[in-house]
């Protein structure tokens, strides 16, 4: 089974909670067969937003980020799968949703760079995927459970 439970962290940003987009995000993961083993419904605050993009403390963008993404509450979610981390990159579509394919979540449901729906951890980049689920979620808030679709997912788990 191991090869199925890498961890991924998930969240719909501000402005997708506030265009009523949990729902669909929350949709498009289960209906693709990850199994969601955490969620929480959270305000962020300016030092976990620093944190969670310190990557981009130099960037230009830094202050608008931290704004934006402090401004009204986010659905933090932890995601697991075969081949997670990555396979959330895909179907959120590139940063900027003008540019990202039609079919992919920032593509259908956005028009702009610094309001483009979905976070997810970046799989080029070793260990993100753990990290950022360690700073939003204490260990015990994370469920470990069977699946019962799962033999109906992968060809090498047991029906
Ligand atoms: P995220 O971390 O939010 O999932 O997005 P990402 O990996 O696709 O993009 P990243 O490079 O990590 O950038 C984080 C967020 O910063 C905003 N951004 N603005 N003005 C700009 O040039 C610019 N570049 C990035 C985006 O909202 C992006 O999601
Ligand atoms: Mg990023």
């Amino acid at each position: 089974m191991s090869h199925h439970d890498e961890r991924t962290f998930v969240m719909v940003k501000p402005d997708g909670v506030q265009r009523g987009l949990i729902g669909e995000v929350v949709s498009r993961l289960e209906d693709r067969g990850l199994k969601l083993v955490g969620a929480k419904f959270m305000q962020i605050d300016r030092d976990l937003a620093e944190e969670h993009y310190g990557e981009h403390e130099d960037k230009p963008f830094f202050d608008d980020l931290v704004e934006f993404i402090t401004a009204a509450p986010v659905f933090a979610m932890v995601w697991e799968g075969a081949d997670a981390t990555r396979q959330v990159r895909r179907m959120m579509g590139t940063t900027d949703p003008a540019e990202a394919q039609p079919g992919t979540i920032r593509g259908d449901l956005g028009l702009d760079l610094g309001q483009n729906v979905i976070h997810g951890s970046d799989h080029e980049d070793e260990g993100a995927n753990e990290r950022e689920i360690a700073l939003f979620f204490d260990d015990e808030e994370l469920v470990d459970w069977e699946q019962s679709a799962e033999g109906w997912l992968y060809e090498d788990a047991d029906f």
